[in-house]
């Protein structure tokens, strides 16, 4: 269990203990400013101060070890410098856990209208009200610290797939310079800056920026540029090649990642940190994962089942409601449902890594490995 590594309690801001490994899985610890994460682990999505339909005491019931919060969104509204006069994120959202915040970079592109791309950084409009916004390196810098964050990413680019040979290349070298103005305008002591690996689905790119992005002493290293609408097969033959690289004793993160799925296939190429919107999204359109895979709480044939979710769950929506229930609040449109059904796959994520952990832990990670993987494949991607 996550009581056997030994205590965590000496461990230095910014330590990484492996305590155990099997093939290129890692079972570690990562210290914090608001304390140890073991991993590996699934980071909840906060975007705007919130893991949407959750509060702090159900995401720590539901075993949530970190959450994620976006430079981007929170910049916009309700800005950073409100944040800090409130107490800083941690005091204003009631999560006092560790906190992760991505730089922004990855959202503008997704999110914002007109951009305008330069050495110097990103011009945008909000896509809130049309204002017009600029974040370089420094500003995100300048933005995660007054918010408070534990780790704080580096400002990247994130290339759209497909992209050219020379299109990959422009944008990992602005990766890079932009790397190192992050890296010396990050300045606050209590927080972990990790840099971006980019380079596209190339292999002989993704080596280079990893050589490039690792040259720079840091706590910890991201691989960025996934989920980006690659056929996800591309990034499943990548990790292996691509993951065991990355500096051995710093944590390996892979941003926007995934299904249950991809998860099991990254840490068995040697990831420790995840964070994805897919449980706490799917779950508000009535999704829910399962040790038997993936279904949907609207199915016709739940109309008068009275039993849970998943019968070897015990979050607190498959210990009290049926999926009679769950398929009425759905049909229904009642807020309940959304958060019910978001409690349970928040629970099945931290649980399936806490069962990884344990498994990496006691020598039978492959076993795991494929026991879930013939589980997952039948009903999910
Ligand atoms: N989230 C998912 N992918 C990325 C990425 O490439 N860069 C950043 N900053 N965030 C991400
Ligand atoms: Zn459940």
């Amino acid at each position: 269990s996550d009581m056997s590594v030994g205590t965590t309690a000496n461990m230095k801001l910014g330590e990484f203990k492996v305590h155990k490994t099997e093939g290129n899985a890692r079972r570690a610890t990562l210290m914090t400013a608001h304390g140890p994460v073991q991993t590996p682990v699934f980071m909840a999505v906060g975007t705007k101060a919130t893991v949407k339909a959750m509060t702090p005491e159900e995401l720590k019931d539901c075993g949530t070890q970190v959450v994620l919060g976006n430079t981007y969104h929170l910049h916009l509204r309700p800005g950073e410098k409100t944040i800090k006069k409130m107490g800083g994120l941690h005091k204003f959202m009631n999560w006092h856990g560790p906190i992760l915040t991505d730089s922004g970079g990855f959202q503008v592109f997704s999110l914002s209208n007109l951009r305008k791309m330069s050495e110097e950084g990103v011009e945008f409009r909000s896509h809130l009200d049309g204002a017009k916004y600029f974040i370089s390196p420094e500003k995100s810098m300048e933005i995660q610290m007054d918010l408070g964050s534990d780790i704080i990413m580096a400002f990247d680019e994130c290339l759209q797939y497909p992209a050219t040979d020379a299109e990959i290349e422009k944008s990992m070298a602005l990766t890079y310079r932009w790397l190192l103005r992050s890296k010396a305008a990050m300045t606050r002591k209590e927080s972990l800056l990790f840099g971006i690996v980019q380079g596209g689905l190339s292999l002989e790119h993704r080596l280079k920026s990893l050589e490039q992005v690792t040259s720079v002493d840091l706590p910890g290293y991201a691989l960025g540029g996934f989920s980006v609408g690659e056929p996800i097969h591309l990034m499943h033959e990548l990790l292996p090649n691509v993951a065991p690289k990355m500096p051995a004793h710093k944590p390996r993160y892979l941003m926007g990642v995934g299904t249950p799925t991809d998860l099991i296939i990254a840490i068995d190429a040697g990831i420790d940190m995840f964070d994805c919107v897919i449980p706490t999204r799917v779950a508000r359109n009535g999704t829910i994962y399962t040790w038997q895979g993936k279904v949907s709480i609207k199915r016709t044939e739940y109309r008068e089942d009275d039993s849970a979710l998943d019968p070897e769950c015990d979050c607190y929506t498959c210990k009290n409601y049926s999926k009679a229930y769950l398929r009425h609040l759905f049909l229904s449109g009642e807020i309940l449902g959304s958060r019910l059904n978001t409690i349970h796959n928040i629970h099945f994520y931290m649980k399936l890594m806490e069962k990884a952990r344990e498994a990496i832990a006691e020598g039978r990670w492959a076993q795991f490995r494929d026991d879930c993987l013939t589980r997952f494949v039948k009903k999910s991607k």
